[in-house]
């Protein structure tokens, strides 16, 4: 983004504490990470404590029950609710529900995930129980694009932790979650200045190109 352009409007999706929501938040309000803006805090569990500290800091929260719908009809509603709030990139932070292939198409390489281990080691639950239990001496956390297959898209930032033979899956995860809280300030930084480009599998810094961090069409 450069000076005077709109903001990047960001979509929240989470499901429980959500403090990677609010690292990011906070983030934004210290001015550490620029040219963005959280457009709306989205949730599929009520009563999540993630979605009770958007609310705290005045932001636009909606809730998606998914119990008794299918994931088809279920992600049509979040996807209509991100685009009504002119969302132009989506985050999952710890948004613990697959996504339909026809939500990732209508989003297509604007959603970002944060995952707790070095993708592509240890995708799906529990990713630090399972580095522990493998018995890796180097864990970490991982923010990439979204794609139809688990854990898998482009990734965009890596930060890794030592794994101590005194940790357990506590505070293994503990160490991993204070490198996701930069980690993915770091990575929607780097998306929304459209100054990278993708080549196969890899996030490669660059120029600029004309229209990269395009608006996705809204009905707003
Ligand atoms: C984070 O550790 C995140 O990496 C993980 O859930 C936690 C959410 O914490 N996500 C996944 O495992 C997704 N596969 P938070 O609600 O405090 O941000």
């Amino acid at each position: 983004m450069s000076q005077g352009e709109a903001p990047v409007r960001l979509g929240i999706l989470l499901s429980g504490r959500g403090s990677n929501f609010v690292a990011i938040a906070e983030s934004i309000r210290a001015g550490r990470l620029k040219g963005v803006e959280i457009a709306v805090v989205i949730s599929n569990v009520a009563d999540a404590a993630g979605l009770a500290k958007a609310k705290e800091f005045g932001l636009p929260t909606e809730v998606f029950v998914s119990k008794g719908r299918s994931r088809t009809e279920h992600d049509a509603d979040v996807a209509a609710c991100l685009k009504a709030h002119g969302v132009d990139l989506v985050c999952l932070a710890g948004y613990m529900r697959l996504l339909s292939k026809e939500f990732v198409a209508a989003f297509p390489q604007r959603i970002l995930n944060i995952h707790p281990s070095l993708l592509p080691a240890f995708p799906g639950l529990d990713a630090q129980a399972q580095a522990l239990d493998y018995g890796v001496k180097v864990a970490g956390c991982t923010v990439h694009f979204v794609d139809e297959d688990l854990d898998h898209g482009v990734i965009v930032v890596q930060r890794a932790v030592p794994v101590l033979e005194t940790d357990n899956a506590h505070t293994l995860a503990e160490r991993i979650l204070a490198e996701e809280h930069i980690a993915y300030s770091e990575a929607i930084g780097m998306v929304a200045s459209g100054e990278y480009e993708i080549r196969g599998r890899r996030y490669v810094k660059g120029k600029r190109q004309a229209g990269k961090i395009e608006k996705i069409e809204t009905s707003r």
